[in-house]
């Protein structure tokens, strides 16, 4: 995997980032400030820093200071407007005033905010602010938000900071994701972000990393761009998956054996833990591994000693572990499948991959970016995705996540007659018919994806979740039931815990 230019330019947006962005707001702009509003019908001029003002009742004052500050200041009073004035190819800020807006504003908002052009800062009371639905739109599509009333300076930092980010990111839109390499990690919401920071944290340590997300979310994509960015690079990365390998093969696959060792061994083999020396070891699917297995690899990380079968040598053996696991592996200690003492050591660091459906427009940016990687040569005409093929990855949960996003989009580059590829070539018609919703379906959709993201951010603690959400605790456990987070007949776990969180897929 080389050096992932997605990983490494995600990565400054939070950190370096912020200083390149504060001083591209600082800049002094170029162009005359001016404001365009679009219930009155007038076009944006070009050369300007835009920004893109969304407020149903928008403050005078506000664009006033917008405009003295240098902005070409764009007016939109609803998401019909917000739609109008979004260019596909021109990046601007947008303050978004969700005070302002409606609960009924909140879908049709949702499809405005998700455009990858705008980077989106949202001003807001604390009486939305404990609206689920709400946190979840500025969690998932905002850079930032700030508490009304807000200061003129705050507005200024904001908003330059947006104008910078969103022109970072410029750099992954569709373009240039046509010579995207196969290992790029690609992500710019909060939680990728957050992710990205702690790969390069831990990446910097020699202790053991222990990696948990749903079925496709990346987790052998991160178990590499760890030991990419750690001083054992030069060495191997070796994978293993326990899950794939038969029983009676895991121990001689693991640690090797000696010529003779069993009927069939005619040379002396070397196992993956060996294979790994001076390297990284990943063990993937631990959760699979056999009692007898979980002994000899518990004892090989006490003494950092291998024997290969049939062997009498103890052969030192420095290799750093990386494990994962899609399955809920404190589940399977409860049950006795898994030795508590194995699970300390593999999980001194623990690293959690987001699901692809709690990761805003980052769904949008990895369909283009599979396009790009996949689009052959005679398959060049085909330029995008449809409006309705947008609206359906949106609306589909996701359970086989960036694998399954990889395979739709595939499939699609094949079966797509037009230029665009449409909801129906990714087979998801069936999900871009968001108009036929309800507002208490589409409030019940957005109060379940907040749960569920508020769940999975502290790892289902319902405390703390609850907490997040403004609910009580007996709220949550009850929501969780309504919408089919837990196990009806589960009883509430004593370490806090949903008693089947972490299986959202299976009770869609
Ligand atoms: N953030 C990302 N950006 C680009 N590609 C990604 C990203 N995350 C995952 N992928 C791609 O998605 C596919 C699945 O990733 P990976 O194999 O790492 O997932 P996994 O969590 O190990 O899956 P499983 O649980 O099925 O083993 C790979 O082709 C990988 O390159
Ligand atoms: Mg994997």
């Amino acid at each position: 995997m080389r050096e992932s230019s997605h990983l490494s330019s995600v990565t400054p947006l939070a950190g370096s980032g912020l200083r390149l962005a504060v001083s591209r707001g600082n800049e002094t702009p170029a162009a005359r400030p001016v404001a365009v509003d679009a219930s009155r019908g007038a076009a944006p001029e070009a050369g300007a820093r835009v920004l893109l003002y969304a407020a149903r009742t928008p403050d005078d004052a506000v664009v006033e200071h917008l405009k003295s500050r240098g902005w070409r200041v764009l007016v939109a009073r609803s998401a019909h407007e917000i739609g109008k004035l979004i260019k596909p190819a021109s990046m601007c800020a947008g303050i978004v005033d969700m005070a302002s807006f409606a609960v009924r504003d909140l879908p049709g908002l949702e499809a405005s905010l998700r455009q990858q052009q705008v980077g989106w800062i949202a001003l807001a009371n604390p009486e939305r602010l404990a609206d689920p639905a709400v946190r979840r739109l500025i969690r998932h599509y905002c850079f930032d938000y700030v508490k009304i009333p807000v200061a003129n300076a705050t507005i200024d930092y904001l908003g330059g900071h947006a104008y910078g980010m969103v022109n970072l990111c410029d750099a992954d839109l569709p373009p240039d994701t046509a010579g995207a390499s196969d290992d790029e990690m690609v992500g710019t919401c909060e939680a990728m972000q957050q992710l990205f920071r702690t790969i390069r944290k831990v990446a910097n340590t020699d202790a053991s990393v222990f990696i948990s997300g749903e079925s496709g979310t990346g987790k052998e994509l991160t178990a590499l761009a760890i030991h990419e960015r750690s001083p054992r690079r030069k060495a191997p990365f070796v994978p293993i998956n326990c899950g794939a390998i038969p029983h009676h093969l895991l121990q001689s696959e693991l640690f090797g054996y000696e010529r003779g060792a069993f009927t069939g061994a005619n040379q002396r083999k070397i196992g993956r833990v060996e294979a790994a020396n001076g390297g990284t070891l990943f063990l993937d699917e631990i959760g699979d591994l056999p009692m007898e297995s979980q002994a000899s690899l518990l004892r090989f990380l006490q003494e950092g000693k291998i024997e290969r079968l049939g062997g009498h040598e103890s052969i030192p053996v420095d290799v750093r572990i990386i494990s994962a696991t899609h399955v809920d592996l404190e589940g399977a200690m409860g049950g006795g499948r898994f030795r508590q003492d194995l699970f300390h050591r593999l999980c001194v660091l623990r690293v959690d991959e987001p699901p692809l459906r709690s990761r805003g427009k980052d769904i949008e940016l990895l369909a283009h970016h599979i396009l790009g990687k996949f689009k052959t040569d005679n398959a060049r005409k085909i330029r995008g995705f449809t409006p309705s093929a947008i609206e359906a990855m949106y609306n589909y949960h996701w359970p086989g996540n960036v694998r399954e996003l990889i395979n739709r989009v595939r499939r699609a580059i094949v079966m797509a007659e037009n230029k665009l590829i449409s909801a129906d070539d990714l087979d998801l018609a069936h999900f871009s018919e968001q108009q036929t919703m309800s507002l208490t379906q589409a409030r019940e959709a957005a109060e379940k994806r907040a749960i569920e993201v508020a769940l999975l951010r502290h790892r289902g603690r319902l405390n703390e979740a609850a907490s997040d959400l403004g609910i009580s605790r007996v709220t949550l456990y009850r929501l969780m039931g309504t919408h089919g987070l837990r196990d009806p007949s589960g009883e509430e776990r004593g370490d806090g815990k949903g008693a089947a969180f972490g299986e959202h897929e299976a009770h869609e």
